[in-house]
């Protein structure tokens, strides 16, 4: 590959800027690749049962096969290992381990991530696993899910399954996956499984998917776990659209309930008072916060994760809003508050592309919070990637997505930011929820009909740089 002056650049000042340690790359989760859905003892998922209903995952896919990864997990860890990185983030699939959401353990699915953990430690990669990546088995669901205290306590009984048969090898825990999208959503705008349009539950979900963090970060520590634990948040910067005060308030709404409705709980011990006043306001009960969540909750943790794909501009519509369907929005309460384009440019997702709101988000969280280090759980782009005549996948737009985003965490460290990593969304193609297959964020092209992997332009651009900057060992 041939680079231009401005992407060499990227490469040839990195070394050692990058902290010593510094932690390179890739993300994946369980349902979005492992396909194998009733293999082993597997029992269905929320997102099972989700696919099966038309018109909830756009192109009428599912993840029966997905990457197929469960049978061909030793020929993405050599592209693992080819692409150079020191740590592969992975998720775990509930329902493969407790098939039934209660305490009655399937080895055979342990055994699955038995071997994926032996296997990256034979490839000299760090496993860093994800507990919970949205596939709660279907029978907690069916209980009332993350609406229900008592899923929270379940989630813990999985960190302990997971981590006895784990924990002597996986030096890396990550507790939840963007509760935000498991709350709002799940429960709120229905878009992601389970598909309710439930404010009130989604902000029952959010409590308990928090308590079940606390749990499990709890249970990790009574097990003698010596390993760092944390929590992935997908965080947003968001601005107001013009300086007038209902649309400074409506950026202050979002941000409560994007940002602060979690940070504040894990970081600070408390939800954040505008929030609970917003929403006592609009009727909502608060009394499923009971005495001492807020304890378990913001346990002590060693690494904060943060997934960010871009930030929000928003206005309020004041007047314009009692036109819409109070439960489209998945941000409870803030019915009212439009988005506004600022004619950056999109990604497949139609998401704005912003790299200076990674520095943003950074800089704000090591001012505003004691924070662990941090470290960015995921980041990338979907675009439209097409095979060239000979085979060969270019997406110069992946690239410079990538590298416009390094850059920003590059300028992150270098106002103080305790920025300790970096992973990738994502190794593969893959089954993009409600998107189905139709957007691919992978740096490795998949061929769903042939399974065949073909690592993207991207692949080579980002094997360069870790390269350049060297894997790196375990904080
Ligand atoms: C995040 C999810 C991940 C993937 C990316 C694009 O919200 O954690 O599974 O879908 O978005």
């Amino acid at each position: 590959m041939t680079a231009t002056a401005g992407e060499r650049a990227l490469v040839d000042p990195l070394p050692g800027v990058f902290p010593s340690g510094f932690r390179w790359g890739v993300a994946t989760a369980a349902y979005q690749i492992e396909g194998a859905a009733t293999e082993d003892g597997r029992g269905p998922s929320i997102w099972d049962t989700f696919a099966t209903v038309p018109g909830h995952i756009a192109d009428g896919s599912d993840g029966l096969v997905a990457c197929d990864h469960y049978h061909r997990w030793a020929e993405d860890l050599d592209l693992l290992e080819w692409l150079g990185v020191g740590a592969y983030r992975f998720s775990v699939s509930w329902p493969r381990i407790l098939p039934g959401g209660g305490s009655r353990v399937e080895t055979r699915g342990l055994d699955f991530y038995d071997r994926l953990v032996d296997g990256l430690l034979a490839r000299g990669i760090d496993p860093v696993a994800t507990l919970y990546h949205w596939d709660l088995p279907q029978p907690l669901e069916d209980a009332g899910g993350w609406a229900e205290r008592d899923t929270a306590w379940r989630f813990a009984d999985l960190a302990v399954a997971v981590h006895e048969r784990l924990g002597d090898r996986v030096s890396s825990w990550i507790t939840l996956n963007e509760p935000w999208c498991s709350a709002f959503l799940g429960y709120a705008s229905g878009n992601h499984a389970p598909g309710r349009r439930e404010p009130a539950a989604a902000l029952r979900a959010t409590h308990h998917l928090l308590l079940g963090h606390g749990l499990a970060v709890a249970a990790l520590r009574e097990a003698g776990s010596s390993a760092e634990v944390g929590i992935t948040l997908n965080l947003y910067p968001v601005h107001p659209a013009t300086e007038d005060a209902s649309d400074i308030d409506a950026a202050r709404r979002l941000d409560g309930m994007q940002n602060r409705i979690f940070l504040d709980p894990v970081l600070r011990g408390s939800y954040p008072a505008d929030v609970l006043a917003d929403l006592s306001a609009r009727g909502f009960g608060l009394d499923h916060i009971q005495p001492g969540d807020l304890d378990t909750i913001s346990a002590p943790i060693d690494v904060l994760g943060v997934n960010y794909y871009s930030s929000f501009c928003v206005r309020s519509a004041g007047d314009a809003a009692p036109h819409r369907n109070r439960h489209a929005s998945p941000w409870v309460g803030c019915d009212d508050v439009d988005f506004v384009s600022r004619h950056l440019p999109l990604t497949h997702m139609d998401w704005e592309v912003d790299p200076d709101g990674l520095r943003q988000m950074l800089v704000r969280l090591a001012g505003d919070y004691k924070t662990p280090p941090i470290v960015i759980t995921e980041n990338g782009a979907a675009y439209r990637d097409l095979p060239g005549t000979t085979g060969q996948v270019d997406d110069p737009e992946r690239i410079q997505f990538v590298e416009s985003h390094l850059r920003a965490a590059l300028a992150a460290i270098g106002e103080g930011v305790p920025l300790r990593g970096y992973f990738l969304w994502s190794l593969l193609d893959n089954l993009e929820w409600a998107w189905g297959y139709s957007r691919r964020f992978g740096v490795v092209h998949v061929d769903f009909a042939t399974q065949q992997r073909t690592p993207k332009s991207s692949a080579y651009r980002y094997r360069e740089i870790v390269a350049a900057n060297g894997p790196g060992p375990a904080l």
